[in-house]
């Protein structure tokens, strides 16, 4: 019953992949767009964005973090299991244009988030550039993948244990500066606020375009409940029907992050029970 997890395994301390049968969104899902899951009928709807997905198999495979106590039960869910519910594919898919150079940066398991984008820049005829982060080694995920789709992978690890030592944001502004024979004219990221914050700042003076992929709380994912909501350019607006991309210089991410930290108390609650 259910959905089947087809295949699960850790691909960081604390990111699991799940291959899920799922024929339903494959049919007619894009870059950009999620679904919603829900591991058991009372348990928590989550959101996670379709990693890869594979249209003659029927599969997606889904990338997920344990943070609280919902994404902790999915991270638990073993190969053979099944999940209850997934709702999809939702969101708009990622607007892909042949630019030149483009740049995706993912921070953590927001690099599962743009695999999709750099594979379809890619198919556009673009150069594709990956800068991908983690605290150290183990936390660096999908660099082979990304290496079979773009033209230079770039890993970084704060601690220095692998790749460039330091943040994403600070090989970014490198490879900015290093690549005037072919200037970076487009930047995809997702990962932690503060780094798509930081991203948009290196970018921001330059006049680059970049796109955000927002992990605002979501619900319902129809537009109806607005717990998603975030301010665009002075606008509110609905991540999951919206979005969940949008024009990094023009998101409040501090709005974001308060709204995000909200229920903080009360999952610690959860998690301790
Ligand atoms: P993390 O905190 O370990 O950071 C990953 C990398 O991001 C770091 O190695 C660094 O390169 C960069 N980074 C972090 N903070 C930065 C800052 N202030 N300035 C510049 N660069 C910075 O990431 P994690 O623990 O793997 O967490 C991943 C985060 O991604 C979670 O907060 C999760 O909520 C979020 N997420 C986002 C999406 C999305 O669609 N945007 C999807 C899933 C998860
Ligand atoms: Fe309810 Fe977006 S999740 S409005």
């Amino acid at each position: 019953m259910g959905y089947q997890v087809l295949e699960s395994v850790w691909l960081a301390p604390n990111v699991r992949k799940l291959l899920v049968a799922a024929p339903h969104v494959t049919r007619n899902c894009g870059p950009g767009q999620f679904v919603i899951v829900r591991a058991t009928p009372d348990g928590e709807r989550i959101p996670l964005t379709i990693g890869f997905a594979d249209k003659a198999a029927g599969t997606i495979s889904l990338f997920i973090q344990a943070i609280g106590k919902s994404t902790t039960d999915l991270c638990n869910l073993e190969t053979g299991s099944s999940l209850c519910d997934v709702a999809g594919p939702m969101g708009k898919k990622t607007t892909i244009h042949n630019v030149g150079h483009a740049v995706i940066v993912g921070g953590g398991v927001g690099t599962a988030v743009i695999y999709p984008q750099a594979r379809a820049l890619k198919e556009q005829g673009n150069y594709v550039s990956a800068i991908i982060g983690g605290r150290s080694k183990p936390y660096v995920i999908l660099e082979e993948e990304l290496k079979a789709v773009c033209d230079a992978v770039y890993p970084c690890t704060d601690d220095g244990s692998y790749g460039f030592k330091g943040f994403v944001t600070q090989r970014l502004g490198q490879l900015i500066t290093e690549s005037t024979a072919n200037p970076v004219k487009e930047v995809i990221t997702a990962g932690p606020v503060p780094m798509m914050k930081a991203v948009a700042e290196v970018t921001r003076p330059l006049g680059i375009h970049t796109v955000a992929s927002l992990n605002p709380i979501m619900v319902d994912g129809t537009g109806m409940c607005g717990g998603c909501r975030v301010q665009v350019g002075g606008q509110m607006l609905f991540a999951c029907v919206d979005g969940p991309e949008f024009d990094a210089h023009q998101v409040d991410f501090k709005e974001l992050s308060d709204r995000l930290t909200a229920y903080r108390e009360h999952e610690q609650r959860c998690m301790a029970k």
